[in-house]
Parts: C-alpha cells; structure tokens; sequence
C-alpha cells in the first residue's frame, strides 16, 4: 500500500494517494464534476484524503464559507455557509481545533466564540478590505463625536473594532440588528453600501463609515445591464455590499445565505450572482440545470486559502488565532448580543 506523505510543504508535491483513498474519494467527485476538470482532480484527491485523515486523528472541522473554492466547499469542509452560519456554528462546536476556510476576521470571530479551543488559519495574509478600514481608535473618536448613539458593527472587522462596539451584525441580519436598538440614530459601520441599503429600509438615522468591500465596489450596473441583455430571463442576486446602483438594478438583495436560498426557491433558467466567483461554482453543483452566469470578482484574502495550506496548518498546528484577552470579552459581547437575537424566518 502506498502512504499518505503528510510532510510534503518543504517539496510542494501533492500527498500520495493510495487506490483505496482515491475510491474513498469518489463519492466527492461525482458532486463537483461538472465544476471541476477530471483532469485536476487527481491532485485535488490527494490533498483531500490527507486532510480528512488529519482531520479526524486532531479531532479538527473545518469551517467554509461560501467564498471558498469547490474543492475546499465540497471536498474537505465540515460546517459551510455565510458569516452569520460561521458565527453561530462558531459557538456551537465540540470539536478541539477549528480550522477556518476563510477570512481572519471569521477565524478571530470564531475564537472569540470558543476562547478554549484551538482556531487555526491557513494563511494570516487573508485579510478583509473592510476589516483594514477602520480601527478601534476610529470607533472611539465617533462615540466622543456622537455621544450616547449606540455602534452596530458588521462582523467583518477585527476584534479591537468589535470591543467598542456595542453589538454585531452580518449582511443576514444587519436590518434586524439596527431595529432591535431603542435609540432613533446608530451608527453603523463600517460597510457604507451595506449601511446605506439598511438605512433605506428603517425609519432610523445612520451614521455611516466609508468601508468597501473591493470585491463587490467593483461591480456595475451598467454591466448587469448588458448580462440582462444578452442572457434573456435572467435573474440577478446581488450581496448588499454592492454599490447602491448595482443592487436597484438587482431582483433580489440578500446575503450570501440568502442568495442560495432565493436560487432553491426560485431555480431560475439562468441566474447571476453578483458576489465573488467561487460561490457561483459551489452553488452550481447542487443545481446543475441551471445556468450560472458569471462576472468572474475573486476575493484575493479568501483566495488565499488553498487545499495544501490547509493541510500544513493541520500538520503544524499554524496559524494559531489568539485574542489579547483585554479586548476579548467586550468583543465577544457584542458578538453574542448578536446571536441573541431571535433566528429570522426564512433565512
Ligand atoms: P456573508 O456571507 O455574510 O453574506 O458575507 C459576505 C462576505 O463578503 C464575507 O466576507
Ligand atoms: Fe472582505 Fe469583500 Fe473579501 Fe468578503 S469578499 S472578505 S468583504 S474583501
């Protein structure tokens, strides 16, 4: 029998695989097929049959968003789905390390949640544009500028941000989180197109920040008008971080969550999702009758996490995710005030 080579980072070769994990392998195959070329899939196997077997002897899961490439999404991830699905999953897990299939913030968010347990990521380089645009100083200067006006913050931030905060909120719920506060004024930051789509939806004031996300900024909606064009009867998902244009231009606004959910509701002939690529090909496979149209956006942070990164931070336990424990428990706080809330229908 052929063996598993778990130390191949210092050659970059893929892990041998032995027939037997091929086969085992085979079931995945069969899913993404249509996704992923036969050709690749070899290489792809390989990693896979490492990292569920390293998995299992570190009692480790791994948690994906819906930003991840298919092979990660389908092939090695235990918990998929969007930032809020990560948070609450976050907080409910028994397993001894977390390894996120994603960004910084959600692995610090899912640290905050388990402070206990052992979170790794793959790549500390896989930051957030959102994130890096503000910081915990900005926050307090805004609470001397505004005082008394309560801060909601999107979980894409780091947890220094979070601690000043006085609760959280994804692009799921960012509505909900905004009428749950008595006060008639929040701020909310630091997603401007996100704050301006929540505040054109409530009666309260919005003091808004000028975040972007440099994914979804990109896209236009003069651009969704030449794909309607040109792809008759499609129907547009757009994530409220898009541009304010882009989502009039849009038949439906939701987070990624809820962009699956409005594709199973209403399996369109052809639809566009107007988020990053790689969501497109993971929602693809379970519905392969339907076309998905695609302005290909990555997101060059999740990019960064890959099946053999994956598989070294498993074999060397790296990169470790702490939380100077100062900011910890506010952080956490506002996080949890979050997760509180009632669970909304229909998401
Ligand atoms: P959601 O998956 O929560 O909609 O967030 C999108 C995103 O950009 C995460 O980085
Ligand atoms: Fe941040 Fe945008 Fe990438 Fe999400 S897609 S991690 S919001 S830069």
């Amino acid at each position: 029998m052929a063996i598993v080579t778990l130390d191949q980072s210092a050659t970059n070769q893929a892990p041998e695989l032995t027939s037997e994990e091929l086969r085992a392998t085979e079931p995945i195959y069969r899913r993404v097929r249509h996704i992923i070329p036969e050709i690749e899939w070899p290489v792809h196997a390989s990693y896979i049959a490492a990292i569920l077997k390293l998995k299992r002897e570190r009692n480790a899961i791994i948690l994906a968003h819906n930003y991840q490439t298919p092979e990660i999404f389908h092939g090695v991830s235990d918990l998929t789905g969007d930032s809020l699905a990560l948070a609450r999953e976050a907080a409910n897990t028994d397993a001894a390390v977390i390894v996120l299939g994603g960004v910084h913030f959600m692995a610090e968010t899912a640290k905050l949640m388990n402070p206990g347990k052992i979170v790794l990521i793959p790549d500390l380089e896989a930051g957030c544009s959102l994130a890096a645009s503000i910081t915990g100083r900005d926050v307090r200067l805004l609470r001397e500028q505004y005082p008394g006006v309560p801060v909601v913050t999107y979980v894409n931030t780091s947890a220094e941000v979070k601690a000043e905060s006085d609760i959280c909120c994804t692009s799921a719920n960012a509505l909900q989180v905004v009428e749950s506060l008595s006060s008639d004024r929040v701020i909310f930051l630091p997603d401007e197109f996100l704050g301006r789509y929540v505040a054109g939806q409530t009666k309260k004031e919005v003091i808004l920040w000028k975040g972007h996300c440099e994914v979804h900024e990109k896209f236009a909606a003069s651009e969704l008008r030449l794909y309607r064009e040109q792809y008759p009867g499609l129907v547009i998902l757009a994530h409220p971080e898009c541009p304010p244009d882009v989502l009039a231009e849009s038949d439906f606004v939701g987070s990624t969550a809820a962009m699956i959910n409005e594709v199973a509701k209403r399996t369109p002939r052809r639809v566009l999702m107007v988020t990053e690529c790689s969501m497109s090909d993971n929602v693809a496979v379970e519905f392969p009758k339907i076309e998905f149209v695609r302005p290909c956006n990555l997101c060059p942070h999740m990019k960064k996490i890959t099946l053999p990164g994956i598989l070294e931070s498993l074999q060397s336990m790296k990169h470790v995710v702490e939380v100077d424990p100062r900011v910890a428990e506010r952080a956490r706080q506002a996080v949890q005030r979050m997760l509180d809330l009632p669970p909304q229908t229909g998401r």
